[in-house]
């Protein structure tokens, strides 16, 4: 009997142990996914088993099969492109993504799975050891997918859960065939007799799981055709573009990441550690639906907020300190990224509100010129200048009517870029240069920061100051529109939310 017949929980049950939280339209759908006898179980979520999380036709939360069809039609199509541009003699492409394979802290303890993101990306499957094989001829127009599942085992399906089997996935994942994992190696030797001046399209560099790295080393060891290339520029070049659905995501994400930051300043009172504001983050952000942190969080009290790095964690924060929180979460695949910076009793010192001032406003600045669409490496020139100026009018940089001595000067303060893509990854398809222009359905962050340390050479009064403050920005054709503008930044307003957590200690002394 096939193991899925086991876990199968009792409809009965499943509808009792939701009325509580779940609309009513939301238990009829239930009932009716139970009723119509849509009981198999998958590797991973899905429409009728989880209701809560996915309509009809999305492989994943809002993502429908058929923008993950459009998806892999438009890599066809640039693969196509490219090679004719570049006068290939190939009639044939043949676009082979991996997914990624558990990994390990120990002996069978695995590390929390992440998918490969351009794999995840091109077909919603989220389940590990896992493949798509994607040939087209030199039109594009009927390219064909066929992912490969893991192969049916009743055994590790008992101990790990259900898998999505080679038999559901063209219904499950819009593909044209799915095909067990141990046909794989046949499979690809079969598309070599079969398809004529083969182009292969596969990212060696980067290779996400070793086996099918090894799959792939055989057929290029035996093929006399030797031709191949990346297709991870290609992949990164359209996930650089939101579509309405990512965007949805990224600001549910941005929304969650925000209210967290919220729950953790009020939360924050002198003498607090700094494991428990990462604790709380975590929790407001995963009670609230993500599955998880988008990156270690950076919990940085007093003098280790200019640390950049600094992911310990483990220090208390004392009155008159400030924390610097750089935290996101990943929603359903999608990822924020937000630092803010505040004082950890509420009230500012002097010259932590002389520099805070000065981060913010410029902060607000570079979001206002996105609006002009510059590249981020432009965006990253206008930050050095704006805070170099910022910096000398406050007598924390000698006058020089140079702006490159101003430039370099704030470099020595901020010596990280100004910005990133964002969306999946939080530093987002990596192959794509800073130095092109914004456009429409890109998102970014803007997150200048000052970090002054002892070997700054600035007055004493102003060491061990370090704010950073990241934001999360889409650009679009009506200009940049912040998705994380429900985190507060200003001063008033951090300072009273900051206060809650004293307050409410002072009253329970
Ligand atoms: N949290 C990582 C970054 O801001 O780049
Ligand atoms: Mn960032
Ligand atoms: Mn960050």
């Amino acid at each position: 009997m096939a193991l899925h017949t086991f876990i199968i929980p009792d409809p009965f049950y499943i509808l009792g142990s939701t009325k509580k939280f779940c609309s009513k339209a939301v238990q009829n759908k239930i009932k009716g996914a139970c009723d119509v006898n849509i009981k198999k179980a998958f590797g991973q979520p899905a429409p009728h088993s989880h209701p809560h999380l996915l309509g009809d036709d999305e492989v994943t939360p809002l993502i429908k099969k058929q923008e993950y069809q459009c998806r892999r039609q438009k890599l066809v199509d640039a693969v196509i492109k490219h090679a004719k541009k570049n006068c290939s003699h190939a009639e044939n492409h043949m676009i082979i993504i991996p997914s990624t394979s558990k990994k390990y802290m120990s002996d069978k303890i695995p590390y929390v799975f992440r998918q490969n993101t351009d794999f995840l990306y091109l077909t919603g499957c989220q389940e590990p050891d896992t493949c798509a094989v994607i040939t087209a001829g030199s039109h594009g127009s009927n390219h064909r997918v066929a992912l490969f599942t893991r192969d049916k085992d009743d055994h590790a399906e008992l101990w790990d859960g259900p898998r999505t089997h080679p038999e559901d996935a063209p219904g499950f994942f819009g593909v044209d065939q799915g095909l067990p994992m141990s046909d794989l190696s046949k499979y690809i030797s079969s598309c070599k007799k079969a398809l004529p001046h083969l182009s292969l399209w596969y990212d060696f560099e980067a290779a996400p799981h070793q086996d099918i790295h090894k799959i792939v080393c055989d057929y290029l060891h035996d093929s006399s055709n030797k031709t191949f290339d990346s297709p991870r520029n290609f992949i990164h070049k359209l996930r650089l573009y939101k579509s309405t659905a990512e965007v949805a995501l990224m600001q549910r994400s941005c929304d969650i990441a925000s209210k967290a930051f919220i729950e953790t300043m009020s939360y924050s009172r002198p003498g607090i550690g700094e494991n428990q504001l990462f604790a709380k983050v975590d929790y407001e952000c995963r009670v609230r639906g993500a599955e998880i942190l988008a990156y270690p969080p950076v919990v940085a009290g007093g003098t280790r907020a200019t640390t950049i790095h600094y992911i310990n964690n483990n220090q208390l924060v004392f009155n008159n300190e400030m924390v610097l929180v750089d935290a996101g979460c990943e929603y359903h695949g999608y990822s924020s990224d937000i630092t803010r910076t505040w004082p950890i009793n509420g009230r500012f010192t002097n010259q932590q509100r002389e520099i805070y001032e000065i981060v913010l406003d410029v902060q607000k600045e570079l979001i206002d010129l996105c609006a002009k669409r510059p590249s981020l490496d432009a965006l990253f020139e206008c930050m050095c200048l704006l805070l170099g100026k910022r910096l000398q009018e406050l007598g924390l940089i000698g006058i020089q009517p140079n702006n490159n001595y101003l430039m370099q000067a704030a470099y020595q303060l901020c010596p990280h870029h100004v910005s990133h893509y964002l969306g999946m990854d939080v530093h987002d398809t990596p192959t794509i240069s800073r130095n092109i222009k914004l456009e429409p359905g890109m998102i970014v962050t803007v997150e200048p920061g000052i970090y002054i340390t002892e070997k700054s050479g600035l007055p004493k009064e102003y060491h061990g100051i370090g704010i950073r403050i990241e934001d999360d920005v889409l650009i679009t054709v009506n200009g940049p529109v912040v998705l994380s503008r429900k985190c507060p930044k200003d001063i008033c307003e951090v300072e009273q939310i900051a206060s809650v957590g004293l307050e409410q200690c002072s009253k329970n002394v």
